[in-house]
């Protein structure tokens, strides 16, 4: 007796090894965060800020490949409240992507932790408030995930390591650009630009002669793409959300919504102070602001003209995309190198078409995709995905290509199978410039090109060397294509990062879905889930195995 139950006992934690043991042997890291309201002066003038642990930006996660991050958030507002993890992959964990699609919000007064894996990532990425458009006041920050001791780097260590968070920023309150968005406006434009929450000269980053330093520019505004240059130097580009690039070096480098890219800087000039300096991309009028590049042995502040960026618009930012490239040879997370995956020989199993537009519905300006905007639930998608709540979503509520007919407001969830490899091409025929991401995954970008793109634009695919990341741009009237393994099971977000367009419906759920149902596919719902709307009440005890 005694023995069997022995052997009985063994099995059952071997089991629980096989289904928990690779999050079980790596590293936790504790982290609390309390959200308040705050005065910031960001722009000159008083605003409400959403700060994290009274910072404005937030904190800096820092984590090692493969960690299990603990992050209990307080919830101080008196609004609901999420965080999302932008190109955190999350794997087999939608239940921690902290979109109203996947979670119940926090409600004011109350906290949530979330359980996170960094699985299988490395690089630069950032976090940001995602409901209610409180992104407009803050509560974002930078992410580092720095590779294993033993996994090749393909660089020599830096001198230090700068995080550069940039974007564009409203004087007006988060409450008040949701009011003109939700009466069916657009965004006016924004009123400046910032890098690490401040304008003009107002951050320094400091570096000793003759070293070389990386920086991890994220774009984390609402609207603008940026331009991100340094006076006097040039920047070789090393990574791009968590994968290494050929070491191509450029003088300005175009930055779209959501987007990171590391790039290493020598401090090889006279010893003074130089620019840093974002500006807009494709607006009228270009905002401008910039920091300070300080030598630690300069006694001259800057002095000359702030450079200006690149004048001509869109050829020279599509050729310098075309440019970002995967360095094959390279390690990423693993000691083996990047192209080791040859994703360039694997057969898609299914082409999605989407396009963007900016339909008016009900005499509101909307925004959709394949001519559906997306308007939130009672209840997330994910939970009522889980307990089975009919009535909150429908399977292929969007179609699967563009119908240019007229567009109409739905919960759309498109259904995908675990597994699949996917091409997913997105087509932009207004004159302004995408950017989307996709939670849960990244994905290569095999091309970019203008007019319309047909069958017959496969044969000028990148299939050897594309970078892979999770959120890239479609020029005007362009279109991108991207190819995607649907290794990831869980409801994911696919979503314009212009916040104005995402708020306004131009972004879908993507449920990638395995009929075995197992824990190895997907984790089960943590015990402390927050639930809302119709799944109030029910229980979070896992129901499968
Ligand atoms: C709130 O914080 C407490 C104390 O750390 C923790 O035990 C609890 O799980 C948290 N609540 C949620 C819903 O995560
Ligand atoms: C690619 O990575 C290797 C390290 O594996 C490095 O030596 C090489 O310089 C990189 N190539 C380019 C073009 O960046
Ligand atoms: C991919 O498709 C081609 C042509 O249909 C076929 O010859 C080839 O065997 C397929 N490759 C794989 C890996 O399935």
């Amino acid at each position: 007796m005694r023995n069997c139950c022995k052997i009985l006992c063994s099995l059952i934690v071997l089991a629980l090894l096989l289904v928990h043991g690779v999050t079980a042997e790596n590293p936790y890291r504790y982290i609390t965060w309390k959200i308040t309201y705050g005065d910031i002066y960001p722009l000159g003038v008083k605003q409400q800020g959403i700060l994290i642990n009274g910072q404005f930006p937030g904190p800096q996660i820092d984590a090692v490949t493969n960690d299990n991050l603990i992050i209990n958030v307080y919830n101080y507002l008196k609004e609901p409240f999420l965080i999302s993890w932008n190109g955190i992959q999350q794997r087999r964990n939608s239940w921690q992507d902290g979109v109203y699609g996947t979670n119940c919000p926090i409600l004011p007064g109350n906290n949530f932790t979330y359980v996170l894996q960094v699985k299988d990532q490395i690089g630069s990425y950032f976090y940001f408030p995602s409901f209610l458009f409180h992104k407009a006041a803050g509560g974002f920050g930078g992410i580092r995930i720095w590779s294993r001791p033993k996994i090749p780097v393909p660089f020599s260590p830096p001198a230090g390591d700068f995080t550069v968070l940039v974007g564009d920023w409203f004087k007006a309150n988060h409450y008040v650009l949701r009011r003109t968005l939700e009466s069916g406006h657009s965004l006016p434009s924004p009123d400046g630009l910032l890098i690490n929450g401040r304008g003009w000269n107002g951050y320094t980053f400091t570096v000793d002669p003759g070293r070389t330093y990386r920086f991890r520019i994220s774009n984390v505004g609402l609207t603008a793409s940026i331009n991100f240059r340094i006076q006097g130097h040039k920047m070789k580009l090393v990574e791009v959300e968590g994968s290494h690039t050929l070491q191509s070096t450029y003088d300005a480098l175009d930055i779209h919504l959501g987007q990171s890219y590391s790039v290493l800087v020598t401090a090889d000039q006279p010893a003074q102070d130089y620019y840093i300096v974002s500006s807009s991309r494709f607006t009228s009028p270009v905002l401008t602001t910039t920091s300070i590049l300080h030598y630690s042995n300069s006694y001259r502040g800057v002095s000359g003209p702030v450079p200006g960026g690149p004048t001509t618009q869109i050829d020279w930012s599509l050729n310098q995309a075309r440019s970002i490239r995967w360095n094959l040879t390279a390690s990423g997370p693993r000691p083996n190198p990047q192209g080791s995956y040859h994703y360039g020989k694997i057969n898609t199993s299914h082409t999605i078409i989407l396009a963007n537009s900016a339909p008016v519905i009900n005499g509101k300006q909307r925004y959709a995709v394949n001519s559906v905007s997306y308007v939130p639930p009672d209840t997330p998608l994910k939970l009522a995905d889980y307990f089975n709540i009919p009535g909150v979503f429908y399977l292929n509520s969007i179609p699967d290509n563009p119908t240019y007919s007229g567009a109409y407001l739905q919960t759309s969830v498109m259904a995908a199978n675990f597994r699949d490899f996917v091409e997913i091409v997105f087509q932009n025929w207004e004159d302004t410039v995408q950017s989307w991401h996709i939670d849960g995954y990244s994905f290569f970008v095999v091309g970019m090109d203008g007019g319309q793109w047909t069958a017959s634009s496969r044969a000028r695919y990148n299939l050897r060397d594309a970078v892979a990341r999770s959120s890239v741009q479609v020029y005007p009237k362009s279109w991108t294509a991207v190819y995607m393994a649907l290794d990831n099971v869980g409801m994911w977000n696919i979503r314009s990062e212009n916040w104005a367009r995402q708020y306004l419906g131009q972004q879908l759920y993507l449920r990638v879905y395995s009929p075995a149902n197992s824990w190895r596919d997907e984790a089960p719902i943590p015990k402390n889930a927050l639930l809302c709307g119709r799944a109030r009440g029910r229980h979070t005890r896992p129901l499968r195995h």
